[in-house]
C-alpha cells in the first residue's frame, strides 16, 4: 500500500490570490488492497462550508451523485436539495436518506447546466433563495452562471471540481477540468469574489510499469472504462516512454462569494 506524506502546502504558484496548493507524494508499494483509491469527501471543502452559518440555510448541491456530500450536510443545514441528472444516482441518495430518517433534504432529477435554481427550491415557499450551492467534483461553467443568479449578494458557492492535471498520464482531460486562472476568470465574470482556491493534488511513482499494471491500474470501474474508452491505452504509452507518475487526485477547490 502507498504510505501517505502529511500534506504540504506550498504556497502561491500562479497568479491567483490567494490559491494554496497542497502536493502529496506517495512512493506505490505493492499490497493489498491493489487497485486505484476511491476520492472522498474532502474536508477542506467540509471546513469551507461549515464556516457559513448553515443551521439556517437552504443549501443546493450539483451533480450530487447518491448524495454524499447533500447527506453529510443535512444534519447541520436547514433544508438541502441535491440535483443530478442521474434518475438512477437520484433515486440511490432518496433511499439513503429515507434509510438515514432525514426529513430536511430532497433529491431531484436535474440538468445543473440547464436548469433555472430558483425551480429547485422547496414548494412550501419557507425559503425564498439559496443561502449556500455546493457541488463536488461537477462544475461547469454553466453551474457557475447559474448558481450567481439564484445567490444574493453575501453567499456562497463552495465546490470541488475535476483540475486539468487529473489523470493527465492518461492523456485525455475530462471535459469538467478546470485550471486555476481559468476557474478565477469564470467566477469574477459570473460576480463572485475568491475566497479560497487551492489545489490538492496526490501523486504516485512506481518502481517500474510492469508494477504499475499488475498491481495498480488492474481492477474496478475506472479501469474498465479506461479500458473502453482508451485511456488506459494512453497510459500504458505514457509509462513505456518512462513514465513512473501518476496524478491519482488533482482537484481544485473553490469557496467564492456572491458580490452585489
Ligand atoms: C464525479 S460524480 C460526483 C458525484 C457526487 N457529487 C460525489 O461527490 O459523490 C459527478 C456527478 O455529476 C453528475 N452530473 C454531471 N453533469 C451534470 C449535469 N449537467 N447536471 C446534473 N448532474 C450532472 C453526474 O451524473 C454524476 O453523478
Amino acid at each position: 500500500m502507498p504510505q501517505p506524506q502529511a500534506l504540504v502546502p506550498l504556497g502561491a504558484r500562479g497568479m491567483i490570490s490567494p490559491c494554496s496548493y497542497y502536493i502529496e507524494r506517495r512512493r506505490f508499494r505493492p499490497g493489498p488492497p491493489p487497485t486505484l483509491p476511491q476520492p472522498q469527501l474532502s474536508p477542506r471543502l467540509l471546513r469551507l462550508i461549515h464556516a457559513e452559518p448553515l443551521a439556517t440555510a437552504a443549501v443546493l448541491d450539483l451533480g450530487c451523485g447518491t448524495g454524499r456530500l447533500a447527506l453529510a450536510l443535512a444534519p447541520h443545514a436547514a433544508w438541502v436539495c441535491g440535483a443530478d441528472w442521474s434518475e438512477a444516482a437520484v433515486l440511490a441518495a432518496r433511499r439513503q436518506a429515507a434509510a438515514a430518517g432525514l426529513t430536511n433534504c430532497e433529491f431531484r432529477i436535474a440538468d445543473a447546466e440547464a436548469i433555472d435554481y430558483d425551480a429547485l427550491l422547496p414548494a412550501a415557499g419557507a425559503f425564498p433563495r439559496w443561502d449556500l450551492i455546493v457541488a463536488h467534483l461537477c462544475m461547469a461553467d454553466a453551474m457557475i452562471e447559474r448558481a450567481a443568479q439564484a445567490l444574493a449578494a453575501g453567499h456562497c458557492l463552495c465546490f470541488v471540481a475535476f483540475h486539468g492535471d487529473q489523470w493527465s498520464e492518461t492523456g485525455r482531460r475530462s471535459r469538467f477540468a478546470y485550471d486555476e486562472e481559468q476557474l478565477a476568470q469564470v467566477l469574477a465574470a459570473a460576480g463572485f469574489r475568491v475566497e479560497f482556491l487551492g489545489v490538492e493534488q496526490e501523486i504516485v511513482s512506481f518502481e517500474s510499469a510492469e508494477i504499475a499494471f499488475s498491481h495498480y491500474f488492474t481492477a474496478g470501474d475506472l479501469v474498465q472504462r479506461w479500458q473502453e474508452d482508451g485511456r488506459l491505452e494512453g497510459l500504458r504509452s505514457y509509462f513505456a516512454a518512462g513514465g513512473r507518475t501518476f496524478t491519482a487526485k488533482s482537484h481544485v477547490i473553490v469557496k467564492a462569494r456572491r458580490v452585489a
